[in-house]
């Protein structure tokens, strides 16, 4: 795992209160990457082919209870609760994000199906087995302790219930020094305290007692949002407005170009990481007595 002790909590609420209609304007309510399966896909289409990729493999059924751990504008919230029918919590560090989504799941006449609260999902609890599915997207390379999150986190779900994440990852080690000091620009710019390979991320579900972990290389099919935010970057004032909006966000768009080549380099991968919590009577515990 790439760590960087120079970013604290607090740092980044701080950016998504005052970064999100930057956000907004640049890339609309989805806060993450697009994946391009045909490459006709507008940025917006993309964006949403990626959530409805995860979803199918996380096989959301009407009624089932979702958490979006890190849900941004509610992006993914609201499209869980419109297409897959299922209640959703959507949980965020910023207390702008959370209006935001609120004020959008109203206007979309969704709020009885969703709901929005501001939680550090690192110290929040939930009941035992409360949630079918855990859903994150690009949210847990903020985490400081992502072992001890999935620990806690594999408890709150049901047996037989989901995890289905995107992330954004160290490639697959060993890395050369090189890939390194990439990872690891692309954690200060993105106030990332940490970013972990694929392989990191299935030893802990294994760990948190989760079985069928898998991981799905995406990386060749997002990385154009890449090169799309570099190219609006150009042509738009992007630089002079994120700098009025935040010392922080003009450095972020420095950073478009870092990201890029990280992906295309093997020092960063992107991906979808799922598990399932065992049913039952396949849960070790049970299979003890
Ligand atoms: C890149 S945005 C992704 C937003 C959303 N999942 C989407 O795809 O549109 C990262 C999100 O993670 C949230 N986040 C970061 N650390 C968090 C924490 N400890 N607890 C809850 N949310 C957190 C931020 O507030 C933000 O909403």
């Amino acid at each position: 795992m790439i760590t960087n002790p120079c970013v604290h909590r607090a740092e980044i609420a701080r950016h998504y209160d005052l970064g999100s209609l930057f956000y907004r304007l640049l890339w609309g309510p989805h806060i993450h990457h697009g994946l391009w399966l045909t490459g006709e896909e507008s940025p917006r289409e993309a964006q949403e082919e990626l959530t409805r990729q995860l979803a199918r493999r996380a096989r959301i059924r009407p009624g089932e209870k979702v958490l979006d751990v890190g849900c941004g504008l509610g992006g993914s919230s609201l499209w869980l609760a419109r297409h897959c029918r299922c209640e959703v919590l959507g949980v965020t560090l910023s207390g702008f994000q959370r209006n935001w989504a609120a004020a959008s799941a109203l206007l979309r006449g969704l709020a009885r199906q969703v709901r929005f609260r501001k939680l550090n999902a690192e110290a929040m609890d939930h009941p035992a087995g409360s949630w079918d599915v855990l859903w994150s997207i690009e949210c847990t390379e903020h985490l400081f302790d992502k072992a001890a999150f999935f620990h806690r986190a594999a408890g709150w779900l049901r047996p037989g219930g989901r995890v289905a994440i995107c992330a954004w990852l160290a490639g697959p080690e060993p890395l050369s020094d090189q890939q390194t000091r990439l990872v690891q620009q692309v954690c200060r710019g993105f106030l990332c305290p940490s970013l972990a390979s694929a392989r990191e991320y299935l030893d802990w579900f294994h760990q948190a007692g989760l079985v069928n972990a898998r991981f799905e290389d995406w990386t060749p099919q997002v990385m154009r949002t890449w090169e799309l935010c570099q190219r609006r970057t150009r042509r738009l004032p992007l630089k002079r407005l994120a700098a009025a909006v935040d010392q922080r966000m003009g450095q972020f768009l420095e950073h478009f170009e870092t990201i890029h080549r990280a992906y295309a380099t093997g020092a960063m991968q992107y991906g979808c990481l799922l598990a399932e919590k065992p049913p039952e009577d396949e849960h070790p515990e049970h299979k003890r007595r």
